[in-house]
């Protein structure tokens, strides 16, 4: 699907033709959140969740919610029903709008609103069977974290430090604690304790930080949020990755330090496979 309907502003418009103005304050400023939701056979995973967050997210920022729940709702099904694929990722995104240049929110403004979808591309199956590489990295990003903001510039260096290290991500450490990835959240596991940094400003807390925690319950692995430091990550038997895109992915390599026995281990395989009955639910 080369030009893809797309919603912008009320209206569903081809790629193509989906302008905005260059004042819009995203554009300009970065003043936005967005959000990504998977979508499987057509239907939304965890959408109540993405949602909840996208309003927390406009709510942190103050640009006012411009639609309810349901209007929301229907608004990405009908970019979903227009995509052949089904398999999906939506993307939405929200800014404060179009105003003259000031940096201080404008009076009278409305919020541009714009919602696409593309195949949902998830790892290989040869990251899945062998685990991926990672590389460490200091978190200079800002300390508003938890907001799922579109000024991503921070996320797009570590991006970058990771694919200039032909590897999957850069996972970031904050005064030797462990953060998060440059698009995902990262977990470890120590003699079969699965832990994650705690939810705070330093992390966006990812849709799967609560599945995964769902999901230890379920397998009864001991689950504990706290602080990380580098050095238990290093050490730690297994590490992993979890996003919309990438599910739960295992990490075998964090610079030059092996993780475990070098291949994806028993927790990941028992959290991958609780994670593809969910989302088959
Ligand atoms: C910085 C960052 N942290 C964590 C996540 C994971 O969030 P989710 O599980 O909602 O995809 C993402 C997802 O893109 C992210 O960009």
């Amino acid at each position: 699907m080369n030009d893809p309907l797309v919603y912008l502003n009320g209206a569903m418009t081809p790629l193509s033709a989906a302008h905005i103005s260059v004042l819009d304050r995203g554009f300009i400023f970065g003043d936005g959140i967005y959000e990504v939701i998977p979508v499987y056979q057509r239907r939304m995973f965890r959408a109540s969740q993405h949602l909840a967050r996208l309003f927390r997210s406009l709510e942190a920022i103050g640009i006012p919610n411009p639609h309810s729940k349901e209007e929301w709702l229907q608004h990405i099904q009908q970019v979903m029903d227009a995509h052949e694929a089904d398999d999906q990722m939506v993307y939405l995104q929200v800014t404060r709008g179009v105003a003259r240049r000031a940096h201080a929110f404008p009076k009278e403004v409305t919020p541009t609103v714009f919602i696409m979808t593309n195949p949902i591309v998830l790892p290989t199956p040869d990251a899945r069977e062998h685990g991926v590489a990672c590389v460490s990295m200091e978190d200079r990003r800002w300390l508003h974290c938890e907001i799922k903001s579109i000024s991503l510039l921070g996320n797009v260096l570590a991006a970058q430090n990771a694919a200039e290290h032909q590897v999957t991500e850069s996972i970031q450490f904050r005064d030797d604690f462990l953060s998060e990835a440059s698009a995902s959240n990262v977990w470890i596991v120590k003699d079969g304790v699965l832990m994650g940094p705690p939810k705070d400003h330093l992390i966006l807390e990812g849709i799967r930080y609560a599945l995964i925690e769902e999901l230890c319950a379920q397998l009864h692995i001991p689950f504990e949020m706290r602080r990380i430091s580098r050095a238990e990550v290093y050490a730690a038997d297994e590490i992993m990755l979890s996003s919309a895109t990438k599910e739960i992915l295992a990490v075998v390599k964090l610079d030059e330090q092996t993780i475990g026995n070098g291949l994806p281990g028993p927790i990941y395989q028992q959290l991958y496979a609780a994670y593809q009955l969910a989302k088959a639910a």
